[in-house]
């Protein structure tokens, strides 16, 4: 039940790695490699590498990495089946007919095909008599009909059935719909019933314009005050975004970041089409990436209450991690956005634009949290006050920047600028030695294997492991010496577990007249496929010479020879003289 190996063959063929990433990411030429920063980590200084030799790619950041199809699946966020037929059509070919396994493709199509009619169905009702609560509720919270055609918002009525009655007889079945999480099966595991009652709708829609999820809004006090499509086979909260689809055509490459679907609304009502929020849960590394592909800088509105404000100071790491400008908006005496819009009536819109002109850059807002920390009346809380501004400016990574906020303060505070400077570069000399500690520590463990959790016998049998790592990349690049390798070595003598399996089953491949790494996406984990890809980034994707894989052979027979104490502990008197005897040979 897979792909034609020639199919896939062809496929990588029309699709160059190099080619279509380009589109993605600024590449830039590096010996025969291309590196570029990772899009699937936040960093600074690029560990991203495509391989022109094999089409491949791997992040010595984030550790993953794979062909062009891995690539399609994780930047373009889909199933393996799904890039495939993306990649297909992207070179203009046919997908094979029924050779290949698509049922989860099909059942996310399904998904996507009951959301759109939910959604549908739910505008609709908003329209309907007994829909006239909903839509009463959107108008008293100032929601313009234009804006709630645009958002596709909705209501679900208060019985527990009509949505289901309504795609059942549309054929849909059960399965799907509970799979999309709009039906909840009973208790008694016969019947299912509607998930959202009572509620006004916000659908979720991704960026190819797939209703992907809802979040339901009850009109009363009730609790939970929100209910949200749980994770499902097309959507994941940690990795979606409200209204991104709306705001990536704003034409601007700022993003507003809320906390709610309403605030993200009333901000697109006054006239900011570029709001998003996250569903419910704090920030993500994965929806800062996401964010960085569309904008270059974030302003973070969150409410102005202390929960709000926590967020705020967490989500700044993980946006400035993502590579993002960020500027953090405050909305004055204790409002969401949302509030504060609508306060101010039909001067919201201005009243917003010069919240918007008025924030002020992380740094900035950090600096002013301090402040509210300390007495600065006294000389005691100066002191301590700009010892700790010291600590954030000396983690800002330009220069430049740095001197503008030295500046200001020394200004502020009537100080001379050189002190300042020292206590800044010492607190940057040792920010800098802690993190090139941790580098140093991240790069020991990686090259003994400590804390491998995939690999758990390489930091125990370096030497083994290493050969036979390397033997592994050298078959793989070298098919045409797959009898020479056999017939010197036998899979047994591997001590390393998974080089073992990788071993043999590039092997098999090879015996079987096919491309070693065609098929990894469907014979492997996604880490155990990014570990290959690893190997051939570590021992190179050129050919070896016939001497180092000479070496390897000696070293893996040598070390085979090698018992583990596990075995000595298990063998008798005898048998250990016999042992020793022929080692000494
Ligand atoms: N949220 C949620 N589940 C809840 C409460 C909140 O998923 N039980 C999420 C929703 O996405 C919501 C956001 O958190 O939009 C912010 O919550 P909150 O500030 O309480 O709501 P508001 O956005 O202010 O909504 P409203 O103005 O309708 O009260
Ligand atoms: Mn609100």
């Amino acid at each position: 039940m897979a792909f034609p190996e020639s199919f896939l063959q062809e496929l990588k063929l029309r699709n160059d790695l190099t080619e279509v990433a380009s589109s993605y990411l600024t590449l830039k030429r590096h010996g025969r490699n291309l590196v570029a920063l990772c899009p699937f980590h936040g960093e600074k200084t690029p560990s991203f590498n495509i391989y022109t030799e094999n089409n491949s790619f791997y992040c010595f950041g984030c550790g993953v990495g794979g062909d062009i199809i891995t690539f399609i699946m994780k930047i373009e966020n889909l199933d393996y089946v799904d890039a495939v037929k993306f990649l297909a059509q992207r070179a203009g070919m046919d997908m094979p007919e029924d050779s290949y396994d698509d049922s989860m493709s099909k059942l996310r199509n399904r998904v996507f095909e009951a959301n759109r009619e939910a959604a549908r169905y739910y505008y609709k009702s908003l329209y309907s008599p007994e829909g006239k609560e909903g839509l009463d509720y959107f108008h008293s919270r100032m929601l313009s009909d234009r804006t709630i055609r645009h958002f596709g918002l909705g209501f679900a009525y208060g019985d527990w059935s009509s949505l289901c009655d309504y795609l059942e007889q549309k054929g849909f079945s059960h399965n799907e719909l509970v799979a999309a999480n709009l039906a909840v099966r009973q208790k008694s595991g016969k019947g299912i019933y509607d998930r959202f009652r009572n509620r006004v709708m916000f659908p979720i829609i991704d960026l190819r314009g797939n209703v992907i999820a809802f979040g339901g809004r009850i009109m009363t006090d009730e609790k939970p005050k929100y209910l949200n499509t749980s994770d499902t086979p097309v959507f994941k909260k940690s990795e979606n975004l409200f209204s991104l689809n709306n705001a990536k055509n704003s034409g601007s490459r700022t993003l507003i970041l809320c906390e709610g679907y309403m605030d993200v609304i009333a901000v697109n009502q006054a006239g900011f089409q570029n709001a998003v929020a996250t569903l419910g849960t704090a920030l993500t590394r994965e929806q800062a990436m996401l964010m960085k592909r569309y904008a270059d800088e974030v302003i973070i509105c969150y409410d102005s209450d202390e929960a709000g404000q926590k967020a705020t100071s967490r989500a700044i790491p993980i946006l400035r991690g993502a590579g993002l400008l960020v500027r953090v908006l405050t909305v004055p005496g204790s409002k969401d956005p949302d509030e504060f819009i609508k306060s101010k009536g039909a001067d919201g819109p201005a009243a917003f634009q010069a919240l918007i002109q008025k924030s002020g850059n992380d740094v900035e807002y950090r600096l002013q949290k301090l402040r509210g920390g300390f007495n600065l009346d006294t000389p005691d809380g100066k002191v301590r006050f700009l010892e700790e501004a010291a600590g954030i400016i000396a983690g800002i990574y330009s220069p430049i920047e740095r001197d503008v906020y030295i500046s200001r303060l020394c200004k502020e505070f009537e100080i001379g600028k050189d002190a300042f400077v020292r206590q800044v570069n010492s607190v940057n000399r040792r920010q800098n030695r802690e993190n090139s500690k941790k580098e140093i520590r991240r790069i020991q463990n990686d090259l003994s294997g400590r804390g491998d959790k995939l690999d758990t016998e390489r930091s125990k049998k370096p030497r083994s492991s290493s050969a036979e790592e390397a033997l592994v990349a050298y078959l793989i690049n070298n098919p045409d010496a797959a009898d020479y390798i056999d017939s010197h070595i036998a899979a047994d003598q591997f001590q390393n577990e998974l080089m073992r399996r990788y071993y043999t089953y590039f092997l098999n491949r090879i015996r079987d007249g096919m491309e070693p790494l065609n098929n990894l996406n469907s014979d492997f984990s996604d880490d155990e496929r990014s570990r290959v890809y690893k190997i051939l980034a570590k021992y190179g994707t050129v050919a070896g010479t016939r001497q180092s894989l000479d070496e390897y052979l000696g070293i893996i027979a040598e070390e085979s020879k090698k018992l583990s104490k596990k075995d000595i502990s298990n063998m008798t008197a005898e048998e250990i003289q016999a042992y020793l005897n022929g080692q000494r040979q």
